[in-house]
């Protein structure tokens, strides 16, 4: 049998014997593979002290050549028999010494974590084989609306290269019902704004285990037949990803140009205010521009010749700053539509104002139907739901004022409590008369918070140590 080794970097706070069982699992179902694991304790429990950032890791880089030597491990060369994982800040750690050690390791294991999401670091350019492992119900930074984002690029590459590639070098899991301390029995590491797992720890560890030795015996020179059973299982849980994972892409593409997006063309729709049996009048189209240039978009109209009204609306999707960002959803999505005054006035009919609101209402109702039948159940059976408040006004109608403003999202222990900033303009206004802008909740943040955090007992136990949520986990 060919001998490997997996190095296995603990989370931030864990102490190892609780990673043992997770490897004893893992061992035991790599067949084929006559698999060493060595899990070195990090001083004072974290291994940033010894990694700071992929040019600063040398120390962790020696500390592991050491546990490699005192473990009998007699390797030819780690580029082909020694992998390395991590879990949580582990994970942070182990693409640190990977990416700056120039690669040469076999592969890569992030549980619970991830590498960049951009660059040579990134899954998409990751430059040997990297699993990404996470629970469904892991309430951190690798939740499964962080985790879609390299879904994505995982999908991009078998697009490219095929999808049994993409499963042997790039495997991105969602493990159903599993949470970021699963990885580490009987250790609850993010004391803070975990989520509650929904398995067993038997369960669990075999989830884990599954994905891992598949990955592991696809990655070594295992007999033809193990690999084709590791293949189809990674199919298998690719499966169960998919169902996690597919809402949030679709979600996504809801903000951005393309056949489902942007979501400000349907917003137009929303407030323009028009009767059902007039709502074929008006066409909308959109432009999409960075936020940066948000400002400088502006709507327009033109009747066409059939009679009906074509507005252009802009659209930008405004992004969380990036010490916010835990996921993959917009802040929120902001429009310049028209007014329904002006629609009124061009098609000589009525047409009722329609607040911002009504279309954040929308936004949940999409997510909804988005989201994988057991996790909208569980949402409804125990999560924090939304409470849509009127829109809020702009300070004397000015536009820049809006641009600078945000949607307010407001957790409570009963709800969120979203209230778009809104502005109307009317037809006598003297500056960019007849429009409505809007700051709209996203359908992929509702879809965000009824998966992760509406799931929450609100408010947080924000006891603990703050370096557990380094990772930021
Ligand atoms: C991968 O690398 C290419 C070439 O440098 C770059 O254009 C692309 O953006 C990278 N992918 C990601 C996901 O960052």
């Amino acid at each position: 049998m060919p001998e490997r080794l997996l190095v296995f970097l603990p989370g931030a706070l864990v102490p190892t014997e609780h990673y043992r069982p997770t490897m004893h699992a893992v061992q035991k179902a790599t067949t084929g593979v006559r698999l060493t694991v060595v899990i070195p304790a990090m001083t004072d429990k974290l291994c940033t002290h010894q990694c700071l950032s992929k040019s600063r890791c040398g120390q962790l880089r020696r500390t592991v050549d050491k546990v490699i030597k005192q473990s009998g491990f007699r390797g030819v060369n780690p580029k082909d028999d020694t992998f390395i994982a991590g879990h949580s800040l582990g994970s942070v750690c182990a693409n640190y010494m990977v990416s700056g050690h120039g690669y040469e390791f076999a592969g890569l294991m992030a549980y619970g974590g991830y590498v960049d999401e951009t660059g040579e670091s990134s899954v998409a350019n990751y430059s040997i084989p990297v699993l990404t492992m996470g629970g469904e119900l892991d309430g951190g930074a690798a939740r499964p609306g962080r985790l879609s984002l390299y879904y994505s690029q995982f999908k991009s590459y078998g697009a490219a290269h095929g999808d049994a590639t993409a499963l042997v070098r790039k495997p991105v899991h969602v493990l159903p019902g599993l949470d970021h301390s699963d990885f580490c029995p009987g250790f609850f590491v993010t004391a803070i704004k975990d989520l509650k797992s929904e398995q067993s720890q038997e369960e669990a560890l075999e989830a884990i285990a599954r994905g891992s030795s598949a990955f592991l015996q696809l990655n070594s020179p295992t007999a033809a037949e193990t690999k084709e059973r590791a293949l189809s299982t990674m199919y298998e849980m690719q499966t169960l990803t998919a169902e996690l994972l597919e809402p949030y892409l679709a979600a996504f593409a809801l903000e951005q140009h393309g056949a489902a997006g942007p979501w400000c063309e349907t917003a137009q729709q929303v407030v323009a205010g028009l009767r059902p049996e007039d709502a074929g009048k008006l066409v909308v189209r959109s432009e999409l521009l960075a936020m940066s240039s948000f400002w400088h978009g502006h709507t327009e109209y033109a009747k066409l010749a059939d009679g009906r009204l074509e507005a252009t609306v802009i659209s930008a999707v405004e992004p969380f700053t990036e010490s916010h960002k835990r996921h993959g959803a917009a802040k929120s999505i902001d429009c310049k539509m028209l007014a329904a005054d002006r629609i009124a006035e061009q098609l000589s009919l009525n047409t009722q104002a329609v607040q911002c609101r009504e279309v954040n209402k929308l936004a949940v109702d999409v997510a909804r139907k988005l989201m994988p039948r057991h996790a909208l159940e569980r949402f409804d059976t125990k999560g924090r739901g939304f409470c849509h408040e009127h829109d809020i006004g702009v300070l004397g109608d000015i536009g820049p004022l809006f641009v600078a403003g945000s949607l307010k999202a407001k957790e409570t222990s009963e709800c969120l409590e979203v209230a778009s900033l809104g502005l109307t303009t009317s037809l006598k206004s003297w500056i960019y008369p007849g429009n409505h802008y809007c700051k709209l909740l996203s359908p992929a943040m509702a879809l965000e918070w009824m998966m992760t955090d509406g799931l929450k007992p609100f408010p947080y136990d924000l006891q603990g140590d703050d370096a557990v949520d380094t990772m930021a986990v």
